[in-house]
This record gives structure tokens, C-alpha cells and sequence, in this order.
């Protein structure tokens, strides 16, 4: 591990190596300027990606004959024994050398001479970096959307298990009507669904190539972009220099599509805490997602999905992060765009453990159905299926909510559900109102159970089982 705490000795030499841009200046910065404007301890993450560039650059001026092959044979070889030095631990970086780029850039030098001086020809750090932070974007993306497709197969397993258990569906968190568990976990699919999506689209974006635009007006030599991003597999080549360098949309896209992502799992990781909850008492969660309190001998702590919870907050804060670091910035590239990797690397392994962690939480829930069907003689759940009921019998739907309210009244005076009432007891409930008590038949009770309520909303997207297994298997083949 590097130090990069403030206290750390940063080493002031009195024979300082020369900066790759030193030539115009008088005097050296300080330590606190060079710590302080050094990107290096953070940057270095996307060395992999420097290096993949810078051959494809290479590769690219030997074919061009802007540098000769035997300067490209040198690059190679050189490049080959910094990425070993690299994956070993035992590449030297060194603040002094402010950023990945030049760090690798000189040990090149170091390694081989004038091929390594002749590797920056036709190119500057502006879109050297715009290119390697796309080409270790694209990686998270394709990380990411095949994370989403393990959560989403777990999803659809348990969905699949619960396609018929009752559970109270709600608005407002008051009992509303009766959906099945699994309908009530592929709500969460569709929008796991949309957010791999989002990613794909942003892909498309982030999948060009800034290479070639040089320090941001392009470049004298006679280069061949459409080659490099070829080399790089890359779809197209950004097509003017000024943007290239300097915008960073496609890195605030990605963190607004995280945002959302980390949303959505905040939303279910709010539902499981309640359901863990005693009060409901619809789940547990597998132990190893949670933790006890260290005075409350009791307590089973859902710390998993509440950090979830919590580090939506922080992937949102990353968004804002960045949009704010672009807006109002003047054409082409500034030093503040330095600023976009902390937040685009921290948003990106947030959002890869969180996936991680989520794929195997969903095995871990098992699912208290006995609980989740005695919620739903609490609130009246069937009560809509009263009032359809008596408008399928040709009263006026106002008509029908009014005597429905009426009998769930009497139910409240009693202490009851509504299939808990005679027939004879519904009708004097909704006498006040005019041709309701006459609509009513012995088939009523029915259409009051549970089953008779999920049974009833057969159509696409609705809670009938039958359809929460046909979605199950519509979104399996989408998976494929
Ligand atoms: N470390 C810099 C960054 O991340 C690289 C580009 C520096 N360009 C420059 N002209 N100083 O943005």
C-alpha cells in the first residue's frame, strides 16, 4: 500500500528528476503543490488501461512510419516487463512523477531509451487519460451488467417459489390489496431490468475514442484513429478534439445510471428491514447478512441492506460530484477534470460489492408465509373486490365504494374481516345505499377469499400466480 495520508513523508530531494514538463520553469512546485496536484496514488488504477493504450498508440505510429519498428519492438517489450512490475507490486510509483501516465511514461524511458521519448509523439496526457478512463469504464460497465444478471437469476428463483404466496400489497404502507411475494419481487426485477439497460445505453457512449485529439486541436502528424480505436474495440472515434478531451458526460451517465441502480436496491433493502422486522414479521434474513448489538443480547440487526441503504447516499453524492465538476467549465480540458476518478472509481466498486452482496442476500431470505397471510386479514385487503363485485352486478362504482365503506365500518365495530360477515349481515351493513344489499349472493364470499381476489387479476402484469409464472418465464428467456 502507498501512503497517501497528508502526514506522509513526501521525500523533497534536493536533486528532484526532472518533470516531463520542466523545461519552462524557474523553479519547483512545493511538496504540499506536488501532493496536492498529483493524481498518481489514485490515477494508477487504470495503468492496465494506460498501457493498452499506449500500444495500440504505438502500434499505430510504427504504422504510419511516425516512429520506426524497431522503436514499436522496444515499446512492446518495455510495456510487457512495466505491466509484470505492475501485477507484481514491485512498480515503484512515485508522486514526483505527478500521474499513471507519466510514471509509466518514464519508466518506459528508463527501460528503453529514445523509443520511449518517441511513444507521447502525436498524442498529450489530455487524451491519454480521456481514453484510458473509458477503456476502464467500459470494463466496470460489462462488470456490472453481468452482476445484474446474477441478481436478477437469484431474484427469479425465489420470485418462482412465492408465484402463489398472499402477502398485503400496500399504498401509503397501509394494507392496500392482495399480491403474491413473487409478484412483489418482480417489480423489483422490471427495475434491476431497466438499470442493466441504462448501463448498456451508456455504454454506447462511453465506447469512442478520444485518442488522437491530441492536447485538444488534434495533431500535425499523419495518424490513423479509426486503426487505434479499432486496436482498442472501440465502436467510433469522437468526432471533434475539443469535446474529446474535456467532457466527461459519459462518466456522469454512468454515475446517474449507479444512482438509480443504488436507488432501487435502497428501496428493497428499506422493505426487507421492515419485513425482518418482529411487527411484521414477514422474513428472516440468512445470518451472515446481519449482526447483533453488542448490549441487546435480542438483537438480529439487518446491517446489510441498511449500508445499502446508506451507500445510495453516497453513489448520489458522487453524481453531484461530478456534475458539478463539469458544469460551467470553458472548452477544452482543465485540471479539474483530475477530480472525476474518485468518485467515478468509488461509485463503481459500490455498486459492484453491492450487486455481489445482493445476489447471494436474496438466497438468504426465507419467506414466513403464514405471517404475511395473516397480514391480510388485518386491513380490509379485499375490499375493492367487494366493490367490483357489486359493480359487475350493475351498481355504479361511487355507488359501490360507498356501500363497501359502509360495510367495512360495520367490520371496524366489530372487530372483523369482511368475509368474517352472513350474507345477511354485508346487506343490512350497505342498506343506506339504495340497490347495493339486493346485488349481493352467496357467491360473494368467494370473491373475498384471498385466492379468489389474486385469481381475479389474470391479465400482463397483474398478481394472479398464473401470470407471476408466466412473467417468471418471460423473464428468464430475456436473461436467456
Ligand atoms: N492527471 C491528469 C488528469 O487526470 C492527466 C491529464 C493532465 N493534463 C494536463 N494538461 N495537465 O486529468
Amino acid at each position: 500500500m502507498t501512503d497517501t495520508t497528508p502526514s506522509a513523508d513526501l521525500g523533497a530531494s534536493p536533486q528532484q528528476p526532472a518533470k516531463a514538463w520542466s523545461g519552462r520553469f524557474s523553479e519547483p512546485v512545493s511538496d504540499l503543490v506536488k501532493r496536492y496536484t498529483a493524481s498518481v496514488f489514485f490515477d494508477n488504477r487504470m495503468a492496465e488501461q494506460d498501457i493498452r493504450g499506449s500500444l495500440a498508440h504505438a502500434k499505430m505510429l510504427a504504422k504510419q512510419g511516425i516512429i520506426g519498428a524497431q522503436d514499436l519492438a522496444d515499446i512492446e517489450r518495455g510495456m510487457a516487463q512495466i505491466k509484470g512490475e505492475i501485477e507484481r507490486g514491485e512498480f515503484a510509483w512515485n508522486l514526483d512523477d505527478e500521474d499513471v501516465h507519466l510514471n509509466i511514461e518514464k519508466r518506459l524511458t528508463a527501460l528503453v531509451g529514445d523509443a520511449g521519448k518517441r511513444l507521447h509523439t502525436g498524442r498529450s496526457r489530455n487524451d491519454q487519460v480521456a481514453t484510458d478512463i473509458r477503456l476502464w469504464l467500459r470494463d466496470a460497465i460489462d462488470r456490472i451488467i453481468a452482476l445484474i444478471g446474477d441478481f436478477q437469476k437469484n431474484l427469479l428463483d425465489v420470485a418462482e417459489a412465492n408465484a402463489a404466496t398472499p402477502m398485503p400489497g400496500f399504498t401509503h404502507l397501509q394494507v392496500a390489496q392482495p399480491v403474491t411475494f413473487g409478484h412483489h419481487l418482480m417489480a423489483y426485477f422490471e427495475m434491476s431490468r431497466r438499470d442493466a439497460e441504462r448501463f448498456a445505453d451508456c455504454r454506447k457512449r462511453v465506447n469512442r475514442l478520444p485518442l488522437g485529439s491530441a492536447a485538444l486541436a488534434g495533431t500535425s502528424y499523419p495518424i490513423d484513429r479509426e486503426f487505434v480505436a479499432a486496436e482498442l474495440g472501440f465502436d467510433e472515434v469522437c468526432y471533434n478534439s475539443l469535446d474529446a478531451v474535456s467532457d466527461r458526460d459519459f462518466a456522469i451517465e454512468f454515475c446517474a445510471a449507479s444512482s438509480l441502480l443504488m436507488t432501487h436496491l435502497s428501496r428493497l433493502s428499506e422493505e426487507l428491514i421492515l419485513w425482518m422486522s418482529p411487527r411484521f414479521g414477514f422474513i428472516d434474513l440468512a445470518d451472515r447478512f446481519c449482526t447483533g448489538s453488542s448490549i441487546m443480547p435480542q438483537k438480529k440487526n439487518p446491517d446489510v441492506p441498511e449500508l445499502v441503504r446508506g451507500k445510495t447516499g453516497r453513489v448520489n453524492g458522487s453524481l453531484i460530484a461530478l456534475l458539478t465538476l463539469m458544469k460551467g467549465q470553458p472548452l477544452a480540458y482543465n485540471k479539474d477534470n483530475q477530480e472525476d476518478k474518485e468518485p467515478l472509481f468509488d461509485t463503481a466498486d459500490t455498486v459492484i460489492d453491492t450487486l455481489r452482496i445482493y445476489a447471494d442476500m436474496i438466497t438468504g431470505i426465507r419467506v414466513k408465509a403464514d405471517n404475511m397471510r395473516g397480514a391480510l386479514t388485518q386491513g380490509y385487503a379485499t375490499a375493492t373486490d367487494l366493490a367490483d363485485y357489486l359493480v359487475k352486478k350493475g351498481l355504479p362504482f361511487r355507488d359501490a365504494h360507498e356501500a363497501v365503506a359502509l360495510a367495512v365500518r360495520a367490520a371496524e365495530g366489530r372487530g372483523c374481516d369482511l368475509p368474517q360477515f352472513s350474507l345477511d349481515e354485508l346487506r343490512a351493513a350497505m342498506a343506506h345505499v339504495p340497490g347495493a344489499a339486493d346485488k349481493l349472493a352467496d357467491d360473494i364470499f368467494g370473491v373475498l377469499t384471498v385466492e379468489g381476489s389474486l385469481g381475479s387479476r389474470n391479465h400482463v402484469g397483474g398478481t394472479a400466480p398464473a401470470q407471476v409464472q408466466a412473467a417468471i418465464v418471460r423473464a428468464r428467456a430475456r436473461l436467456g
